[in-house]
């Protein structure tokens, strides 16, 4: 099986997780893609449910699929949230935020009763770090908080497009990617960065899963904290 079509087969199981009358979380990402259109799907065919994107580009996927789309203030209590990640580790430890929402996806999770999150087998580690952790950082603070971060020895770079521009997020921040190595004890490094004025957010998602949906040669698995 290809990633791709292991995100496509995720990405439609996680769409049967969804009830009528639900308030949904929609992620962001390729494996988010799959299962926004999948339960887009869905809505055509009579399923009523309301939702809250965690992306400009997950909202207007969304809208364009004829799905009911709303901001979280009004819609503040979700039912369930379902994202993709970067790295699936111990205990449903993920790296988001190589889609560069961390931000929102961390806002709306929270919201959420149950988040579900679905990756591809390959997306599953040992310890989290192989995958750069994106922080998130207000634009005035960006020379102190990499200065801080290198003292740190995460191993910071402005995110920027091919084009070599500098990347925003959806809410005008920059982001710093860490190229950090192992990270073996994840709430150690998230209180670190946390600790860092001028941080909006950082890509260690921990304690939030309920479970993950992991999908290989063996079909669609899951994987609880
Ligand atoms: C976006 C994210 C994505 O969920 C993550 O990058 C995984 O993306 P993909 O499903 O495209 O591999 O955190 O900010």
């Amino acid at each position: 099986m290809t990633q791709d079509e292991a995100k496509a087969l995720v990405g439609k199981r996680a769409a049967e997780f969804v009830d009528e009358g639900m308030a949904v979380g929609l992620g962001t990402g390729s494996t988010s893609t799959m299962f926004i259109r999948a339960l887009g799907e869905r809505v055509k065919a009579g399923l009523k449910i309301r939702c809250v994107a965690s992306s400009d580009a997950s909202r207007d996927l969304g809208l364009s699929l004829g799905m009911d789309v709303v901001e979280l203030a009004e819609l503040p209590e979700l039912d369930l949230y379902i994202d993709g990640a970067d790295e699936v580790g111990p205990g449903l430890a993920l790296i988001k935020g190589g889609g560069g929402a961390l931000l929102r996806e961390k806002i709306v999770a929270s919201a959420a009763k149950k988040f579900i999150v679905v990756v591809d087998s390959s997306k599953v580690v040992g310890t989290l770090g192989r995958f750069p952790l994106p922080v998130e950082v207000v634009k005035m603070a960006l020379p102190l908080v990499e200065k801080r971060l290198e003292e740190l020895g995460l191993n910071p770079t402005l995110r920027r497009h091919k084009d070599g521009s500098v990347y925003l997020t959806d809410e005008k921040n920059y982001i710093l990617d860490c190229a950090c190595g192992a990270i073996p004890d994840p709430e150690a490094t998230a209180a670190e960065i946390r600790g860092v004025v001028g941080v909006v957010e950082h890509g260690l998602f921990l304690k939030m899963a309920s479970v993950a949906l992991v999908a290989g040669d063996a079909g669609v698995t899951e994987l609880l904290p």
